[in-house]
C-alpha cells in the first residue's frame, strides 16, 4: 500500500539540514490552546501553524511545507484501515482525525490538521521506556534482559514468547517492553510512574499527562498483557512484580500526545538525545543508535521489514493512531490518524511519512556521505 517507487528526491539530507533554518520555534502552550480535546470534539482541521515569527520561508523551508502540505491534501480522504478495538476507547475516537508534524532538530516545527488532539501515545512510548531503562542500566544489560530480536510476528504475540531464545524478543513488543517497564529502578510502582511521565515530558520539552479514560479502558482489557507477564515470570525474564509491571505499562501506554509533542519527543532522539527547545540532554548520545536500531528493525512490528524496504526511516508506531519517524541529526516527522493495518501501524501515518520521505530524499540507505573516501 505504501510500497513504490523509492529514489532519493529532490532534496539530500545536507539540503534538509540547509531547509530547517527558520525562525526559532517556541512550543506553543498547550494549556488554554483550544480544547485539546481528549476524546471530545477534534481541534479544526487544516489549521497550520509554523514556528513563531512572520519571516519569509527560504526556497528550502517552502519544500517542505509544501511536501507536507501535498501528503495531508493527498491522504486526507484515504479510508484504508480501521481503529484498533481491542481497547474499547481507542474503538470510540473519530477515524477521520488526521494531523502531521514535522520538527526538526534547531527546534523549528510545521503542523497541519488536527493539531492540538491529544492521543494516546501507545506503543511510541516503548522507545522512550527503553531509553530510560539504557539511562540507568546501561545498554549491554538492556541487550542482555531484553534483547533486539525482530519477532516477525504480532506485536502481542504469545508463540514468540514461547518460541524465541530470549522470550522477551526486544524492547518495542508487548513483552518485551513490560519486562524493560520491570527493569526500571524505583522503591515502588508510583514512583516508577513518576520517573516514566517525566522522562516522556522532557523527550517532548513540556508536561505531559494520562488520559485516565484510557488508562481505565485499557486496564480492564489487558488480559493479554497480564498473560504475557506471567509467561515472563516462567522463563525467568521479568525483572520486578508482573501485575505491576503490567499497571505501569498501560500507564505509560496512556499518554497523551498531540503530534507536535510527538514529533518534538521523535526530534529529541534525531538531535542525540537533547531536546532540541529546552536544551535538555535526555538521553545519553551514547545510547541513540541503540535506540534507532531497535525501531528500525521492530518499530512497526511485522510491518517493519516492509517499513524499511521502502522507507528506510526508523520509525515507531502505536494502536492510538501515531507514528513518529527519525531523521537522524534532522529532525522528526510525527503523523496521528487511528485507522490501523493489519499488524497495528497507521495506514494513512505511513502513507504520509513514505510520501513526504520520498520527495525530500530523506531515506537513509539512498544517502551517501563522504564517508569513505
Ligand atoms: O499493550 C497494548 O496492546 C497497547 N497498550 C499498545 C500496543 C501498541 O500500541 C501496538 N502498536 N502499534
Amino acid at each position: 500500500m505504501f510500497a513504490g517507487k523509492f529514489s532519493a528526491g529532490a532534496l539530500t539530507i545536507g539540503a534538509l539540514i540547509a531547509a530547517t533554518t527558520f525562525t526559532t520555534f517556541l512550543p506553543a502552550p498547550i494549556k488554554g490552546q483550544a480544547a485539546p480535546a481528549r476524546g471530545a470534539a477534534p481541534a479544526p482541521v487544516a489549521q497550520a501553524a509554523f514556528a513563531r515569527g512572520a519571516q519569509t520561508p527560504s526556497a528550502r523551508q517552502q519544500q517542505l511545507r509544501t511536501a507536507v502540505d501535498e501528503a495531508y491534501a493527498k491522504f486526507k480522504a484515504g479510508t484504508k484501515g480501521k481503529n484498533a478495538d481491542y481497547i474499547p476507547y481507542l474503538a470510540k475516537v473519530d477515524s477521520n482525525l488526521f494531523g502531521i508534524s514535522v520538527v526538526t532538530t534547531d527546534g523549528q516545527s510545521y503542523s497541519v490538521g488536527d493539531i492540538n488532539y491529544s492521543f494516546s501515545i501507545q506503543s511510541i512510548s516503548k522507545v522512550y521506556s527503553l531509553a530510560m531503562a539504557m539511562e540507568e542500566s546501561g545498554p549491554a544489560e538492556v541487550f542482555a534482559k531484553i534483547g533486539s530480536e525482530p519477532t516477525g510476528r504480532a506485536f502481542n504475540s504469545v508463540s514468540a514468547v514461547v518460541e524465541m531464545p530470549t522470550h522477551t524478543g526486544n524492547p518495542l513488543v508487548n513483552a518485551g517492553a513490560i519486562a524493560t517497564v520491570s527493569m526500571l529502578k524505583a522503591a515502588n510502582a508510583n514512583e516508577k510512574w513518576n520517573k516514566i511521565l517525566n522522562f516522556y515530558s522532557d523527550a517532548a520539552g513540556e508536561k505531559l499527562t494520562l488520559i485516565d479514560e484510557v488508562y481505565k479502558s485499557e486496564a480492564a482489557t489487558n488480559q493479554g498483557n497480564r498473560a504475557l507477564a506471567a509467561l515472563l515470570l516462567k522463563y525467568e525474564r521479568i525483572y520486578a512484580d508482573g501485575l505491576e509491571s503490567v499497571d505501569v505499562y498501560t500507564k505509560q501506554c496512556s499518554v497523551g500526545v498531540n503530534t507536535k509533542q510527538l514529533g518534538m519527543m521523535g526530534a529529541t532522539l534525531a538531535n542525540m538525545g537533547k531536546n532540541p527547545v529546552t536544551g535538555k540532554q535526555v538521553i545519553k548520545a551514547e545510547n541513540i543508535h541503540h535506540i534507532l536500531a531497535t525501531m528500525t528493525s521492530a518499530g512497526l512490528y511485522d510491518g517493519s521489514g516492509g517499513w524499511a524496504w521502502s522507507v528506510g526511516l526508523p520509525a515507531k508506531s502505536g494502536v492510538g493512531g501515531g507514528i513518529v519517524a527519525i531523521v537522524p541529526g534532522q529532525g522528526a516527522i510525527s503523523v496521528f490518524s487511528p485507522r490501523l493495518d493489519d499488524a497495528g501501524n497507521s495506514v494513512k501515518a505511513q502513507e504520509v511519512i513514505s510520501y513526504i520521505s520520498t520527495k525530500l530524499g530523506l531515506n537513509l540507505y539512498d544517502a551517501s556521505p563522504d564517508l569513505m573516501k
